[in-house]
């Protein structure tokens, strides 16, 4: 197959713009797409065959279920069946933006798209393209992160490229995303309010508006059960993954770089190629290894904005191993280390 890939400036583009891809997608076509938080790959989600060739490009198994996108609240009531006091209350604070809700899904919505659930996720996502190609194509798109299964999501239309090229229909290529990170998920179809994913949208900023809202046992850190299966299908897969295994150092700082160079020099002197995850604070310490800076400290969000992109950089790299330091798990911190912890397959270690 032939992919367009089709420049778009975010701050400058007019409906015309998004008139073939619109059409691809009412056709039943694929079209991959960015939002603010990863880029999409979007088909027609009421539509079985569609949402099919989703799963057959990514590759992805089809238990693990789509979110559709939607591009104004009133679309909530046309693909749930039942939208309670919560989801109105989150739509009004959070939509448009990274923030995706789990509700009872209606007969519109075919199982092909939900993995068989009865429940469906729903996101209004904020970027400007990805808001304005749902309304002209008129469809609810389902859109899951548009990576080969398993792979970093991606950040940039370079990386859907690399991973869809050929695969798709058309590739809309609209820049750096903003967050970095896919969406939080919260599962409003249990009696309490349950985070399934963490993402930009925190715990406390869910509180805020809920009262209370529980977080799956399996997305936190400290839970070590291994057979604890996760309320969202997608978070039981090993995940987010680069080529080279992954290990994360966790304690004070400076004995966490003290570590990882002992490690890369021994590691060295063994022909093995290290690349190692430091900040803009301590790269200058690491005088070994292939050395990247993810982000600062300063700003948890320029390193939710680096994270996968410098996992594929390190995948282009041929790196053996990748060491990383790792980063205070509270606010949107939850969200960078549950990620960071998949893609090391929760391979970390306490040097305290
Ligand atoms: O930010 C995002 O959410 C991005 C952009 C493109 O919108 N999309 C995304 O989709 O991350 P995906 O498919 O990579 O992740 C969707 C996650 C999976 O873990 C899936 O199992 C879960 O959402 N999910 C979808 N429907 C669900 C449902 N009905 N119940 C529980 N989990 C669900
Ligand atoms: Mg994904």
């Amino acid at each position: 197959m032939n992919t367009i890939v089709k420049k778009i400036n975010e701050d400058n583009f007019t409906d015309t713009d998004l008139c073939e891809a619109a059409k691809i997608l009412r056709e039943g076509g694929l079209v991959a797409f960015p939002t603010e938080t990863v880029y999409g790959l979007g088909a027609n989600g009421l539509d079985e065959k569609a949402s099919k060739k989703i799963y057959e490009a990514k590759g992805r198994p089809s238990d693990n279920p789509l979110i559709l996108h939607i591009a104004d609240v009133d679309s909530l009531y046309e693909i749930a069946s039942e939208v309670p006091e919560s989801a109105k209350r989150l739509a009004d604070e959070f939509w448009p933006g990274p923030l995706t809700m789990i509700l009872k899904k209606n007969n519109k919505v075919p199982y092909s798209t939900t993995g068989g659930l009865e429940s469906v996720a729903i996101r209004m996502p904020e970027h400007k393209i990805a808001l304005a190609l749902i309304k002209e194509s008129g469809l609810y798109i389902a859109a899951p992160s548009a990576n080969t299964s398993g792979k970093p999501s991606p950040t940039k239309a370079e990386h859907v490229i690399k991973d869809l090229n050929g695969k798709v229909d058309m590739i809309i290529d609209g820049g750096k995303v903003g967050i970095g990170l896919e969406s939080t998920i919260i599962d409003l179809t249990s009696k309490v309010p349950t985070i399934l994913r963490p993402g930009y949208i925190t715990e406390e900023m869910l509180n805020n508006v809920l009262g209370t809202v529980d977080t799956d046992k399996a997305i936190l850190k400290e839970n070590k059960d291994k057979n604890y299966k996760p309320k969202a299908p997608g978070m039981k897969y090993k995940h987010y993954a680069p080529k080279a295994n992954l290990t994360i150092f966790e304690g004070n700082e400076a004995t966490v770089i003290d570590e990882i160079i002992k490690r890369t020099m021994e590691k060295q002197t063994q022909g093995v190629k290290v690349g190692i995850i430091a900040t803009d604070e301590s790269k200058e310490k690491y005088q070994c290894g292939v050395v990247k800076t993810i982000g600062s400290r300063k700003n948890n969000k320029s390193i939710a904005r680096g994270l996968y992109e410098i996992l594929r950089d390190f995948d282009d790299l041929d790196v053996d191993v990748i060491y990383s330091e790792s980063f205070l798990d509270n606010n949107l911190g939850q969200a960078i280390m549950n990620r960071l912890l998949k893609a090391s397959g929760y391979d970390l270690i306490n040097v305290r």
